[in-house]
């Protein structure tokens, strides 16, 4: 077999189909600068192709965070037991939401952790008034629920969900997280997508014992699976969580997931998440943006109850408004020669779905 080469290699993915797990491992695992920043380039190019400049803004409203689960890496697991734990009302939400709408952004995430004191019939009847009130896009990003649940809040007006698989590595998966399984996370995954959600998924890299290969594997698995969205940030550790003592994922090797994440699966929206921001120094959010992401959340939890969502450290650090913060990334986006983007920004697999049946309608006629 002919020595892998990174450019060939790089043209392989890129050619789209041809690409094997072992060519996204090889390139995975090329950690000097000058592999990285050429695979950033490929997956600024399919960006420009297939996304377009815009940099979505998209609003997060952290309401809730009592979780019932123990992942071993997150700061909200039900055995730190020394943060203070909160739950929003339905006037505070809206009220959040309403600052969302304020600054212009279209679609609000409504997350928490697992909160088995969580009514469905609540959170029903607040996506219902957010809908009511707001022209919104309203995103999930509650945890496993059943599916009538999941039905329940798709009725309720819920257009989106996101639900992380983590890590593809059922082995690693099962360590990460006692007493849940792998094979439910594939389940609801399932639910969410047949409900007609817009589903995204997303992994965490530089988790102890995950390989380039594992890396690689999940790439593959959102290719697969055909995500509308995907989150992908780096390893922090947590003081108070069973991995205290492990290293941060490398920054390097989130970009370079990133990046292939956007060659193989083209049209995804791909976040330059809050944990680049963290592990990184103030460019990383701009080197996401370079290295194939399309969007940044901002936070729009209330200043009272944002340092206690503390999944991990240093997440909430900025004291800016939200009003600077869009002005930063304004800036970033200038220097970048892109444009921040007030859209929706649904998915773009639905349009090109129906672009798809445009054309063959062109065609037939
Ligand atoms: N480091 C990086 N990401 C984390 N998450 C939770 N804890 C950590 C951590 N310590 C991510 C998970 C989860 C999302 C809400 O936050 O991927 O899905």
């Amino acid at each position: 077999m002919p020595e892998r080469n990174l450019q060939s290699t790089l043209n392989s993915v890129c050619d789209n189909g041809t690409s094997t797990r072992a060519d996204v491992e090889f390139l995975l695992a090329q950690g000097d600068r000058d592999s990285t920043r050429r695979i950033m380039h490929a997956a600024d190019e399919v960006r420009s192709r297939y996304v377009g400049d815009g940099i979505v803004l998209r609003g997060i409203i952290e309401f809730s965070n009592y979780c019932r689960n123990t992942c071993a890496y997150c700061g909200l697991n039900t055995f730190n037991t020394n943060l203070a734990r909160y739950r929003m009302t339905r006037e505070q939400i809206l009220e959040s939401v309403g600052n969302i709408a304020e600054a212009g952004i279209k679609t609000v995430v409504l997350q928490s952790g697992e909160d088995r004191d969580l009514d469905p019939f609540w959170l029903a009847q607040v996506i219902e008034d957010i809908k009511d009130k707001f022209d919104m896009a309203v995103t999930l990003s509650v945890g496993e629920w059943s599916e009538d649940d999941y039905r329940l809040w798709r009725q309720a007006g819920g257009d989106r969900y996101l639900l992380k698989i983590e890590t593809t590595n059922p082995t690693l998966y099962g360590l990460l997280h006692p007493g849940m399984s792998f094979e439910d996370r594939l389940r609801c995954l399932g639910d969410l997508k047949s409900l007609g959600y817009q589903t995204g998924s997303g992994s965490i890299v530089g988790l102890r014992n995950q390989t380039c290969g594992d890396l690689a594997r999940d790439i593959v698995f959102f290719k697969e699976q055909d995500f509308d969205m995907l989150g992908i940030g780096p390893f922090i550790p947590h003081h108070r969580t069973p991995l205290a003592d492990e290293p941060q994922g490398d920054l390097g090797l989130t970009l370079r997931t990133l990046s292939l994440a956007r060659i193989l699966t083209k049209d995804t929206h791909l976040p330059a998440t809050t944990a680049v921001g963290v592990a990184g120094s103030g460019d990383a959010v701009r080197s996401a943006l370079a290295a194939g992401a399309n969007v940044v959340m901002l936070n729009f939890t209330p200043p009272a109850y944002k340092r206690f969502y503390e999944i991990y450290p240093g997440k909430d650090d900025s004291a800016h408004s939200s009003g600077q913060i869009i002005k930063e990334i304004e800036t970033i986006a200038h220097t970048l020669g892109r444009y921040v983007s007030l859209s929706r920004a649904d998915s773009l697999k639905q349009r090109n779905e129906n672009m798809l049946q445009k054309q063959t309608l062109v065609r037939e006629n």
